[in-house]
Order: structure tokens, then sequence, then C-alpha cells
């Protein structure tokens, strides 16, 4: 019996119309019949049936879950990011509890600083006792297990937005001087117990610094995840909402540090420096928009790999929904078995939370 598999899958002319015929199409009185020995469709018959044979699962254990700290007493929703909040120090406490419940490992923590508070050089980002630091003493002292993932980087405190001083022309950001600040900014944080610092800026040079930085301060087993490809994205728009990063001039570009979304080689550049520089583990970001470099990093890279599924990401979802237009939770669901699909070892997203829940009642991608 010629199998249409070894023949190429081309149902040849021969093939048709005779009903004595064994392969290839068959006509009879009731219709067009196939021989096909190989049906895909038998293994998606029924929910258990593909349940069986899928092929990618996410776990809350994959989950990293980005949440937001303020000064103020009270938690305040940012409205690009419906569900999402500017925690005060207690609410945000509670965050770290849900997530413990529902088996998130760990969190990132970003800080949204008043605006009185912030100057052309982000110096309340050293400040001995600011926000984020009493914000990560006070997460560990009631989640000692729970793994504090701090950023390293000045645009929550600089008034002008960027990530790092300015150039005196004020044109660019200025690479060394700033990479000597993070390197305090990232000893501060682990010294307020943070397990991980995350690099967020995209300096050329700063994993090695840190690194070199936190080690000379006995931190030596406090890990860097480092920002490796992390593109100049319009999907951060939320966020920069979120931290207040994008006042002044409108939208800025961080273009000079941050990767062209066209580059695919340069990612792979900038992912091999951060290994070599002694990154524990590397992130693409985006994600959904950057499948192809989540997957070419994972076949490449020997660390392990997390993707950032971002603020924007986040909202379309939701703006879609609230329109109608999508169904929340299947696109919800959808759009992190991609990520995961794609080689994440790790997701950073502002759905952790729900999904983790989704998760452990069997109800995720159902
Ligand atoms: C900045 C930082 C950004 C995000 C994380 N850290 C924004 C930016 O580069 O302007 C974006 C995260 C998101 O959009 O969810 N250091």
């Amino acid at each position: 019996m010629p199998c249409p598999l070894a023949s190429g899958l081309q149902p040849s002319e021969k093939t048709l119309s005779s009903s004595s015929q064994k392969g290839g199409f068959r006509a009879s009185s009731q219709g067009m019949n196939l021989h096909l020995p190989r049906r895909l469709r038998r293994l998606r018959r029924t929910a258990n049936i593909r349940r069986m044979v899928r092929e990618t699962h996410l776990h809350a254990s994959d989950l990293i879950w980005p949440l937001f700290v303020h000064g103020g007493a009270a938690r305040s929703e940012i409205e690009s990011m419906p569900g999402v909040f500017r925690n005060s120090v207690a609410s945000l406490v509670g965050c770290c509890q849900e997530a413990e419940k529902w088996g998130i490992p760990a969190v990132a923590i970003f800080p949204s600083i008043e605006q009185c508070l912030k100057d052309p050089a982000g110096s309340h980002g050293l400040s001995p006792d600011n926000l984020l630091f009493r914000a990560i003493r006070a997460v560990k002292e009631k989640c000692p297990d729970l793994v504090v993932i701090a950023d390293v980087a000045l645009d929550p405190y600089t008034s002008h937005g960027h990530d790092g001083l300015l150039s005196p022309d004020g044109l660019t950001v200025d690479n060394d001087p700033t990479v000597g600040i993070l390197c305090r900014l990232a000893v501060l944080e682990a010294e307020a117990g943070a397990d991980m610092v995350a690099p967020s800026d995209m300096m050329d040079g700063r994993v090695g610094a840190i690194r070199g930085a936190l080690d000379e301060a006995g931190r030596t087993d406090v890990a860097i995840v480092a920002y490796a490809a992390k593109f100049a994205s319009a999907f951060y728009g939320p966020f920069r909402d979120a931290v207040g990063s994008k006042t002044g001039k409108g939208a800025i570009s961080k273009a000079t540090y941050q990767l062209d979304p066209g580059n695919r080689r340069e990612a792979r550049l900038e992912v091999g420096l951060d290994e070599l520089e002694s990154a524990d583990i590397v992130m693409v970001k985006p994600a959904s928009c950057y499948l192809d470099i989540v997957r070419e990093v994972r076949d490449h890279s020997p660390v392990p790999v997390a993707a950032y599924q971002v603020s924007g990401e986040y909202a379309q979802i939701h703006a879609a929904a609230k329109l109608g237009w999508l169904d929340y939770g299947r696109t919800r669901d959808e759009s992190l078995v991609a990520i995961k699909r794609a080689g994440a070892d790790l997701i950073l997203t502002y759905f952790a939370r729900e999904v983790a829940e989704e998760i452990s009642r069997g109800r995720f991608f159902r």
C-alpha cells in the first residue's frame, strides 16, 4: 500500500477516481474518501487526548511576578494596566504572600518614586533608606523564602526618565559613570536583602562591573539576571506611566542604549557578552514580538533564559478584551504558552498571580 507520506503527500492523478485504487484519494458514492494512514486529528479528538499530547506546559515555577511599589499609604491602580497597582509597602508584602500561596517563586520589584525626589543624577536611588530598600526589607522579613529580584537602573529616580546619567551636552546617556552608580545601587539592593539584581539599563560592561562590585562587597551569592537582549520598544509605554519615567518632553527615546528592534545578530552578541561577564540568567525583552530571539537565545545559551512579557503586551490583551474583540482568558493563556514554547525557562508577566491560580485549579488553557 503506497503511503502518502512516503510519496511526498502528493495525491497522484492515477490514484484519483478509481474506486479499486488503495492509496491517495478514492471517490465513492458518499463523496470523497481519503486513504490517509496518518490522520493527525486522531490525537485532537477529545480534551483529554489533547491534554496527553500537549508539548508545552506552564508551571507556577516558571513565573516571575513584576510588582510596583510607591510611597503612598494606599495602593493605586495604573490606568493603562488594569488590575496592576502601585502598591504601598504593606500591600506589596500582601502580594508577595499571594505569590507564595500560588507557588510563584520570585517577584521583581519596581519603585514608583515621587516626582519631587527625582533629579538629573537619580541620586535618590542611592539614598540609604529609600523606598526600594525599605520594600525589599519588608518583603524579606515576611517572605524570607520568596526570591526577590531588584531592578538595577536609574529611570525610577531620574527627572529625565533615562536609565543613567546624561552626558554633559544632555544628548545621550553617559555609559561609564552610569555603570559606576549602578554598581553602588546593586550592592545596596543586595544589602537590603535582594536575592538577585537585574540590570535593565543596557549600559555596556555593566554586568561584569556589577559582578565585581557584588563580589568585592562579599555578596558572591547574589545572582545577576541580565536584561541582555532588551529592545528599544514602544511596548514599555504603560510601565513608564507606572513609574512616571515618561515625564518632561513626552516619550523619551532610549534607542542610544537599547537594541534596535530589527537586530537579531546584535541581540546574540549582547547575550554572549553578558554571559562572558557572568550573568547567571539572561533575559529577552519584550517577549511576544521577539519569540525568534527567545528561541535563538535558548538554542545557543547554556544559562537559564527569561522572557519579559512587558506592560504593553499586558495592556493590549486587556484593551482588546474590554472592547469585546478578544477573549481575555484564552488570549492571556495562549500568549504565555507561546513564550514558553519559544524556549523561555522563566517568564516575567503581570498575569503571574492570576495565571498561577488558574494553573493550580487546573483551569489554565483549557
Ligand atoms: C527600565 C525598565 C523598563 C521596563 C523594565 N525596566 C522600561 C524602560 O526601559 O523604559 C519595562 C517593563 C515593562 O514595560 O513592563 N529600566
